[in-house]
């Protein structure tokens, strides 16, 4: 058994940009079913479990959606309508719904892993400082990153400001002396930006390549986005 909720609630809850009047009026003209007999009532009660579907498409409630995003640089992650495209531009209409949000933002020149969501409590977990979920960054820096860093990163920097930060793993890549690794376990501001910047070095490309234990889906192409499945999602949240 599920959860009881009203048939005309539970249609919108799944499907962005349907509201209460349509599914009357989907009701009215025997366009939904449940459990195999049509359904006369926008406001009778169904079982989340039950069989519920709309001109001829089953739909499977799901509490909650998780969208992994591949940002491409140029989209700010917002919610609200500006002058820039949005995250939310890039969702299409079969993942779209209300309260969609992303869950932490990466700076508009950033590309890579965003997780969209409509799970306040999941991203509330994933984004509390107490939680120090690590984030994956693959970083493109303006000169050769130096055996220093690793160390240097480990401890703590204090970056301007004088706010300090959590240890931070660094690793260099052995093929390109200008390509690294950064695994941080909290989100400030420009974080990777600043920590580079006081080690004398500018970043001219980054991505976020994990959340926690999540890899980016290193098929999807940049501006793309996948439901992640609901077994998938604690892998969000461990270290
Ligand atoms: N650190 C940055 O400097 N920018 C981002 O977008 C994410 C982390």
């Amino acid at each position: 058994m599920g959860e009881k909720l009203r048939l005309d609630r539970l249609v919108c809850s799944q499907k962005a940009g349907i509201t209460r009047a349509d599914v009357k009026k989907l009701c009215l003209k025997c366009r939904i079913t449940v459990n195999g007999k049509l359904a006369r009532r926008s406001d009778a009660h169904v079982d989340t479990d039950d069989e519920i579907i709309v001109d001829g498409e089953r739909l499977v409630y799901k509490k909650h959606i998780y969208i992994m995003l591949n940002k491409p640089q140029g989209v700010v992650c917002s919610t609200k309508e500006g002058q820039s495209r949005t995250v939310l531009d890039l969702v299409p209409s079969e993942l779209m719904r209300k309260g969609l949000f992303p869950a932490g933002r990466l700076d508009k020149d950033t590309e890579g892993f965003v997780l969209l969501t409509d799970d306040g409590d999941l991203a509330h977990k994933m984004l509390s400082p107490k939680s120090h979920v690590p984030k994956t960054y693959s970083v493109r820096l303006e000169k050769p990153w130096e055996e220093s860093y690793k160390q240097i990163m480990a401890e703590g920097m204090t970056i301007d400001g004088g706010e300090k930060c959590l240890p931070a793993e660094f690793e260099g890549s052995p093929e390109n002396d200008c390509e690294c690794t950064l695994v941080l376990h909290e989100g400030k501001f420009h974080q990777v930006k600043r920590m580079f910047k006081i080690l004398g070095n500018e970043v001219v490309f980054l991505k976020r390549t994990a959340i926690g234990e999540m890899p980016l889906d290193p098929y999807l192409p940049v501006g793309s986005c996948l439901e992640i499945m609901h077994k998938d999602v604690e892998k969000l949240l461990t270290h």
